[in-house]
């Protein structure tokens, strides 16, 4: 068994933008709000939103506040990086005083990276990493449409590094949005996948803040780094997301058109987002990466499909916060630690599986042969594999993955 994982500080970091407003219908309040920062607003969406209504009162209701409108439909799933590039070049010049990111987690991370962007044009790349944006870029304003990648509350937007077929993030706490308006309504026209996707994304945040590392940053890490461990703060977070999700899904399998479990698991998203954006992820998000450029399948399909298998071999380190957080998911206890970490395990397998997404990766096109490229892409992912309770080399990596392909449900010796 491994040492406990203290948080011997006692410390609570958070970071959230300035200004929440949650509840359905609330997203009437945008105009309000956007019009406090400026009176030019570029929408960042993409092409389906365009033309939805929700976008469309949402253009007319900053008009009617005296705003000049500047709308961007052209954002695409998983942020293209090259993407980046020509909205920089076709925005250069244009006096935009607050950014809007209307849709899913592209969209919203489109928005954070254009705010940075758009007054001091630069190749993104060099913002790709931990801290490296300068100073503060135009205020932005989340919106988020599904529920949820929880970007709407993250400093970090994932850009899709087409030439490299990887995912990178630019995380710098100038990227926080200063207000996100979070509506469950919007997210009623999102498909049963993409429902699926997004909320198995949100519980696997919620299951590695709570179990991440806790690092006991000094006073200088704090100053260098965003993701400074899991602590009492992230904690609240991901106990609360812990409570709904475990309803929310269950509700939400049952019948997609109840805004009751839609509220549920969006609130969960953000509980979610706050909680990952200073614990960080962990072993989940680090193999997801490389399966997902390899068999083009979503992000949120591919953590989902991975938590039962990176669950199990994380057992042994963390069989109170895995008791704990089954608690919390809705698992009765028994009293003893180690049947109820186990009982977590299954109770998460049985989330995903309810919502319709995959829990294993053979399903999502992974055979035993990607097996040694996959885990050799994946530990370049060198900040969220120091966040993994346990360690993460190579070879074991390779044993986890290929639990996965095989669908292997047995409990492993430790
Ligand atoms: N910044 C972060 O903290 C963070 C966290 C997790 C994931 N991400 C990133 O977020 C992106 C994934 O975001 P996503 O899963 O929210 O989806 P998305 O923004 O990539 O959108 C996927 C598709 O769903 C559609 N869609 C979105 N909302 C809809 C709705 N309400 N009804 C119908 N269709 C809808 C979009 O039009 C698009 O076609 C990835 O790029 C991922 O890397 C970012
Ligand atoms: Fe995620």
């Amino acid at each position: 068994m491994e040492a406990r994982n203290e948080n011997s500080l006692g410390l609570g970091l958070l970071r959230q933008p300035a200004t929440v407003i949650f509840g359905p219908g609330q997203r009437r309040e945008l105009p309000t709000l956007a019009r406090r920062l400026g009176t030019t607003a570029l929408i960042c969406t993409d092409r389906r939103m365009l033309s939805e209504q929700a976008c469309l009162d949402l253009q007319a209701g900053l008009e009617s506040a005296g705003m000049r409108v500047i709308a961007y439909g052209d954002v695409r799933p998983d942020l293209p990086r090259t993407d980046i590039q020509t909205a920089v070049d076709a925005l250069a010049g244009e006096d935009i005083d607050v950014l809007i990111g209307l849709g899913g987690g592209s969209c919203m991370d489109f928005a954070k990276v254009m705010g940075i962007l758009i007054n001091s044009p630069a190749d993104v790349r060099e913002i790709f990493g931990e801290n490296r944006v300068a100073g503060p870029g135009l205020p932005v304003i989340t919106v988020p449409t599904t529920g949820g990648t929880g970007a709407e509350s993250t400093c970090i937007a994932v850009v899709n590094d087409e030439d490299k077929g990887v995912k990178v993030g630019a995380a710098s706490a100038f990227m926080e949005a200063v207000a996100t308006v979070i509506d469950p309504e919007l997210t009623l026209t999102a498909p049963s996948a993409l429902t699926a996707a997004t909320a198995v994304d949100a519980l696997s945040h919620l299951i590695e803040a709570y179990t991440a590392t806790a690092k006991n940053p000094s006073s200088q890490d704090m100053k260098d780094h965003l993701y400074v461990g899991k602590n009492v703060l992230t904690d609240v977070w991901a106990e609360k997301g812990l409570e709904l999700i475990g309803r929310g899904i269950p509700a939400l399998a049952e019948n997609l058109g109840s805004l009751e479990a839609r509220t549920d698991v969006m609130l969960a998203a953000y509980c979610a987002g706050l909680a990952i954006n200073t614990a960080g992820t962990a072993g989940c998000h680090a193999l997801q990466s490389p399966i997902g450029a390899l068999t083009g399948t979503s992000h949120g399909y591919g953590v989902g499909a991975l938590l039962p298998y990176v669950m199990r071999y994380n057992l042994p380190a963390r069989i109170p916060e895995f008791a704990r957080l089954g608690k919390l998911l809705g698992v009765q206890a028994t009293g003893n630690e180690e049947t109820d970490a186990r009982a977590a395990v299954e109770k998460v397998e049985t989330l995903v599986v309810t919502i319709g997404a995959p829990n294993d990766l053979n399903q999502l096109g992974m055979t035993e042969r990607d097996v040694p490229a996959v885990a050799e892409a994946a530990a370049a992912s060198t900040r969220l594999i120091a966040n993994n309770p346990r360690p993460l080399p190579v070879p074991i990596m390779e044993e986890i993955l290929l639990g996965g392909v095989r669908g292997d449900l047995n409990w492993w010796d430790s």
